[in-house]
Formats: structure tokens, sequence, C-alpha cells
């Protein structure tokens, strides 16, 4: 099969479409043919050097995939060979083929298309575990969406919105009328505004209950500032650097909470039981058409260097694809 290798780190020039070995589906996995995968920001790290894949995981990038289950291994059952699917991975999906744990499987969702398809595995599974089952998002709630205008973002604005809680999100001005179409209420252009000042405004001094953040360091002292009584601020990235100051008795005041995690490096066991969450609780709001895959673009996956590219510039809106048709 064919898959993008990175032989040596860098630019976007280090992704190089090889010819490499088939994989093999081993005890509880199966190995899905790969119609399409997605670019994740933690991709270009990768590419980087600076995000090397788990222990166990494949070499090659890519955290989810949509395709065709191609082949069985041994102990799998509930799951049959060419049936549409999609898959979170721990790498791999930037390939012709790759092999999966059977519970990081879901089916495509009722009305979605099986190549897009490939934009929810990564998304849904992060935005799910950290926003609901972690912070306890509930109807009539608010919650500040930082990048709103991301994979991560576009879809956090449209479950929030579902579950009944006011979204507020933080993007670049151009990308404003979109948002709102996907469900936020309040629009915050990160640039020119201060999304503190912006959520107080729009809470009437209240503050947000949920904090979604993707900046890490650089946002950690005004996310707490944002935070309203009993609120709780997730950090997912760290775009704005990792190490910052956090005022205890500003948190405290607030009785708030900080939480930080990561999806890739969980164990199987713990990705699996995030997946049926998923497939629970979002998979429904999906096939009833209250959220929906958010595609910028779909490129050859041979012209991954060039989603690369667009991805470093944070030009698109939702997800970039990678396609072998
Ligand atoms: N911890 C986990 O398990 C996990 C899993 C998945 C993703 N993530 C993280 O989630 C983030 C989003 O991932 P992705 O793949 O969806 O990214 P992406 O599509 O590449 O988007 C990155 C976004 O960052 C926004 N941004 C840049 N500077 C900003 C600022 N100062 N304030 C607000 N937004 C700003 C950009 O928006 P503008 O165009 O508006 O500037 C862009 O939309 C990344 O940091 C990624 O590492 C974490």
């Amino acid at each position: 099969m064919r898959a993008i290798t990175i032989p040596e780190p860098g630019g976007p020039e280090a992704l190089v479409w090889s010819e490499v070995p088939d994989p093999e589906p081993g005890p509880g996995e199966v190995v899905v043919d790969v119609r399409a995968s997605a670019v994740n920001r933690a991709d270009l790290l990768q590419r980087q050097g600076h995000y090397p894949p788990p222990p166990g995981a494949s070499a090659y990038p890519g955290l989810e995939c949509a395709g065709v289950i191609g082949a069985l291994g041994p102990d799998v059952t509930g799951w049959r060979v060419g049936q549409e699917v999609c898959a979170l991975l721990a790498g791999g999906g930037y390939a012709e083929r790759v092999a999966v744990p059977a519970g990081q499987l879901l089916p495509v969702p009722a009305g979605v298309d099986p190549v897009d398809a490939a934009a929810l595995p990564e998304v849904a599974c992060t935005v799910w575990s950290n926003v609901v089952r972690l912070a306890g998002l509930g109807a009539g709630e608010t919650l500040l969406v930082h990048g709103g205008g991301s994979g991560i973002g576009t879809f956090a604005i449209q479950l929030g919105a579902a579950l009944g809680a006011t979204v507020v999100a933080t993007a670049r001005k151009t990308k404003h009328r979109v948002l709102r179409e996907l469900g936020a209420a309040h629009t915050v252009d990160y640039r020119e505004q201060d999304f503190v000042e912006e959520v107080r405004r729009v809470t009437e001094g209240r503050g947000a209950d949920v904090i979604l953040d993707i900046m890490g360091a650089s946002y950690l002292g005004r996310n707490v500032a944002a935070l309203a009584t009993g609120g709780r601020l997730v950090v997912i990235g760290m775009q704005g650097g990792r190490k910052g100051e956090l005022d205890l008795g500003a948190l405290l005041a607030k009785r708030g909470t900080v939480a930080a995690t990561a999806l890739r490096s969980r164990p199987v066991a713990e990705k699996a039981e995030i997946v049926r969450g998923v497939r629970e609780q979002v998979w429904p709001l999906i096939e009833a058409g209250r959220i929906r895959p958010i595609v910028d673009r779909r490129l050859p996956m041979s012209r991954a260097a060039e989603a690369h590219q667009l991805c470093e510039t944070s030009e698109h809106v939702g997800k970039v694809l990678l396609t072998t048709g």
C-alpha cells in the first residue's frame, strides 16, 4: 500500500507518499481500507518532530479515518468485512490501509457522506469527552469555545448548541458568519476584542460555565477571569505556550476547576469507552441533523503537503480531508 511517511522531520515537504508494507490486523483489531483521513493540528507537530507517536502506534500521521472494513483480526465481533466505518486512530490514517482496535470504530452516521465521516471521530471524541463527560456542560449554561473556526471549534459550537448551551466563540473576524450559522450565539474577534469583557457582557457579568481552551499559557489568566462561579476550564491545546501563571486566589474565589487532557496517549480501553459514549450520545445528534461534519475541502492524500501548508495559515474552517480515491 501507499502511506505518507516522514523520512526526516521538517516543513510540509517532509511528507512523502511512499510504498510501505500492508498492516496486519492483530487480536481485537480490524484493517480499514481508507477512503479519507483528516488533518489535525497534532499532525503538523508530528511532521516537525515535536509530537512522536505513542509507543505501539503507527509511525505514519493521521488520527482518524473513514473507509470500509477490509479484514478482521482474531477475537473481533460485531463488525463485518465491507462495512462502512470511521475510526479514531493513534496514528496511521494518512495511508491506504490502517489497523485499528475494534473499540475505536464507529459506524458512518446515517445521512453523512462516507468520505466526510473522516472529519468526525477525533473532534467528536475530544469535544464530547472534555465538554460533556469531564466538564459536565448542561442546558442553559454558557460555553466559551476558543478557536471556533478550527476542526475542534466547529464541532464544539454545534455540540454545545445542540445540548441547549449558549455558545460564545473566539475566531478571526472572517470566520464569524459561519460560526453563527453553526450555532454560536456570540462571536468574539480575539484580535480586536477582549474576550473576558465580551463574555461578561453577554452573560450579564456571570462569566462562562465551561471554557474549551486551545491556547494554554497565553490565555490562562484571562480564562480564569472569564469563568463563572463554579466554572470549569478545560485546556486541550497549548498553541499559546505550556507554562503560565495560575492565580489560585482568583480560581478559589470562583470555586473553579482547571483541567487539561490529551486523547491520543490514552490507553485503548479508555478510548473505547469514549467512543462508546460518543456513539450513544453524539451519533444520534448527527443522525438527527443537529451536528454535521464541517469540511473545508478535500485534497488527494498524495498532496498532504499542500493540506499542511493550508492548515498552518489557519485559513481553513473545520476540517481538511485527505482522500485516497
Ligand atoms: N488534547 C487533545 O486531546 C486534543 C485533541 C484534538 C485537538 N487538540 C487541540 O485542539 C486545537 C485545535 O485543533 P484542530 O486540529 O481543530 O486545529 P485547527 O483546525 O488547525 O485550528 C487551529 C485554530 O487556532 C485558532 N487560533 C489561533 N490563535 C488563536 C487565538 N489567539 N485565539 C483563538 N483562536 C486562535 C485559529 O483560528 P483563527 O483563524 O480564528 O485565528 C484556528 O482555527 C489544537 O491546539 C490541537 O492541538 C487537542
